[in-house]
């Protein structure tokens, strides 16, 4: 079954309501900024990759209406339109490389009529989709190398189809080596508090016929003491200069738990994910969201007494000396990652 989280159809963007899995498999259309921004923000879209392609679509929205004779209004608008959706969510690198990607293209090209600019902007932003597509592939080939027939892999968030265009990244790896015909299970954990472990990553894996159990995400020692646990892949929001790596919240935990237990801990990434700008960890910017998404389950049912505080950070860094490898559409890196990275952007 293939699975297709971010389309463009009919001049919007086709997003499949996140929020709505796993009872109900339904699409949204957006059509301006401001539900984007609302759809970025609310999760209705989500993962590194899908939302960057959802703000280069998004940059089309903002400047498509409007004036075509009037170049510098133009300029303006698409200035406004990135300064609006970078600030949607802080974390994942994509968001920027999307924005900054057809911006640079539009500006590239700012000598060309306005409407030619437009629809330069927009195959651009097409591009940014079709790439991630290929990319995703590439890191299953190259990932699928690491997974032996019979292992049981844990992952933690979603990095699958759902966090991309349609087929994933940590769970690209796991589609691939099913195709190559090993049997796989997984461990997926459920990932409080907004649950993409056990309502997308066991939807999309069930959905694909590959063996998944849900794991609170208290489970993970357990299951690494008992043995259970061949390997961790999960994905990432940003990758520092020196393999440090932003990932959902509870990812360093099972980063450390791994490397107690002598378990390889891998990132599966796009090269789009990487920051160099950043030099560690320390300086990726964390997303703070909001009290009630801890203290109330899918912000319905109140888990905790009235009044109470809570802190919910989206994402942590897992620094590099915990990685066994990160594994790219160029190839896998290993460390010294300062050193590899570095030549892997240089090719
Ligand atoms: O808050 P989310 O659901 O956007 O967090 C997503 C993740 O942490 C993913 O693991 C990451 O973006 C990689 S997606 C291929």
């Amino acid at each position: 079954m293939n699975i297709r989280t971010i389309d463009w159809k009919d001049n919007r963007i086709r997003l499949i309501e996140q929020r709505k899995l796993p009872q109900e498999l339904k699409y949204v259309n957006i059509g301006n900024l401001r539900s984007l921004w609302r759809a970025i923000k609310t999760l209705q879209v989500r993962g590194a990759p899908a939302l960057g392609a959802a703000v280069a679509l998004g940059i089309y929205l903002g400047v498509k209406g409007g004036d075509e004779d009037n170049p510098k209004a133009f300029s303006r608008k698409l200035d406004e339109a990135a300064k609006y959706l970078a600030a949607s969510r802080p974390t994942a690198r994509n968001l920027f490389y999307g924005i900054e990607r057809v911006c640079a293209k539009a500006k590239a090209n700012r000598h060309l009529p306005v409407a030619r600019i437009k629809r330069i902007i927009l195959s651009e932003a097409l591009k940014v989709m079709e790439e991630d597509r290929v990319a995703c592939r590439k890191i299953g080939i190259n990932g699928s190398r690491l997974i032996k027939d019979g292992d049981t892999i844990l992952t933690i968030c979603n990095a699958g189809a759902l966090a991309t265009i349609d087929y994933g990244t940590a769970l690209g790896v796991i589609y691939r080596a099913k195709t190559e015909g090993k049997k796989i299970k997984v461990f997926a954990s459920e990932t409080r508090p907004l649950l993409q472990g056990s309502r997308l990553t066991a939807w999309e894996l069930h959905k694909k016929g590959i063996e998944v159990s849900v794991i609170s995400d208290n489970t993970a020692g357990f299951l690494m003491r008992e043995g259970k646990i061949n390997l961790v892949i999960t994905g990432a929001d940003r990758i520092a200069a020196n393999g440090d790596s932003a990932n959902k919240i509870g990812t360093f935990n099972l980063a450390l738990l791994a490397k107690y237990h002598k378990i390889p801990f891998y990132i599966a990434a796009p090269l789009t994910t990487f920051d160099l700008a950043v030099r560690s960890g320390e300086d990726i910017p964390i997303e703070m969201r909001s009290p009630e998404e801890v203290t109330k389950i899918l912000l319905k049912k109140e888990v905790a007494p009235k009044g109470a505080k809570a802190l919910n950070p989206a994402f942590d860094v897992t620094p590099a000396k915990f990685i066994t490898a990160i594994i790219t559409d160029k190839g896998i890196l290993r460390p010294d990652y300062r050193r590899s990275i570095k030549k892997i952007f240089s090719q």
